[in-house]
């Protein structure tokens, strides 16, 4: 018996990868988050799969559904919403999984930066403007920020940052990240990126908050940093016509014009 943990993407049922589709497929037994996880992905369980909500349940009642599949010698499909690699909570069911001696798994799945990344047609990396993402949160009920990782420390490298489970701390992030940026950097908010009510909110830092109309909550990004306006960066060296790479020597001379695909 396993528990495939699989990342079921952003809210468009489209964006499980095929992976994912084929274990929620063959799992008699499927945990959803529901507070995010659309329910067209359910549609992949099989016919008289048992299919629980576990946004109302607590860890110890979730391990006890899992405790019951493993009783049964049933797999388990456990559908968080986005990526796993953040704010999924794998990181305690594992630890818990492994105490009893349960075998798992974890697929990918498409996570909501990305999405809202997408949605905005937009690279968040631009040469000489930001090389770097920042995916990051405020404080909230259920979570404090470790001390050091503060929007102040992230804004002073002048990253793009996603900032995640943070719509309604909207006015101290401006207040805290603007030191930094400057009152004309561009900002986006995406609500429920790839849901069929998908909202996008562009302003700056300066205008932002009174940008935001009403019922923008909840599921939201907010992404922050010059790379969401650049226009006149510079073009990467990649597709360079005179730079000389591995898959494009540029003469008898180059390093790379004995290269073979393969070779390595
Ligand atoms: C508990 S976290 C889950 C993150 C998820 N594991 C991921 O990979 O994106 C929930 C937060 O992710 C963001 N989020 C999740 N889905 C979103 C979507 N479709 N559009 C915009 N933001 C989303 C929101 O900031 C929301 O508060």
């Amino acid at each position: 018996m396993t528990v495939h943990f699989i990342g079921a993407g952003p809210g468009a049922p489209d964006l499980l990868t095929l992976r994912g589709r084929d274990l929620i497929a063959a799992c008699p037994v499927c945990l959803y988050a529901g507070s995010l996880v659309p329910q067209a992905v359910l549609s992949h369980c099989p016919d008289g799969a048992r299919i629980v909500n576990t946004a109302p349940l607590d860890l110890d009642a979730i391990m006890a559904e899992i405790s019951a599949a493993h009783a049964a010698g049933h797999d388990v499909a456990r559908l968080h919403s986005g990526d796993l690699s953040v704010w999924s909570a794998l990181g305690e069911q594992v630890r818990r999984l492994c105490s009893m001696g349960i075998d798992y798994t974890v697929t990918p799945g498409v996570p909501s930066f990305a999405a809202a990344a997408a949605a905005l047609g937009a690279e968040l990396t631009l040469p000489g403007v930001a090389q770097s993402l920042v995916l990051t949160r405020t404080s909230g009920r259920a979570s404090a920020m470790p001390a050091r990782e503060t929007l102040t420390n992230f804004a002073a490298t002048g990253a793009t940052l996603a900032l995640h489970l943070s719509i309604q701390n909207l006015g101290a992030v401006v207040a805290e990240v603007t030191p930094h940026y400057g009152a004309d950097c561009p900002v986006a908010i995406v609500w429920r990126a790839s849901w069929p009510d998908q909202r996008i909110i562009r302003a700056t830092l300066g205008t932002i908050e009174g940008a935001l109309p009403d019922g923008i909550e909840r599921t939201a990004l907010i992404l922050i940093g010059p790379a969401l306006a650049a226009e006149g960066f510079a073009e990467s060296c990649l597709y360079a016509a005179d730079y000389d790479r591995r898959y494009r020597p540029q003469s008898a001379e180059s390093p790379w014009s004995e290269w073979r695909e393969g070779d390595d």
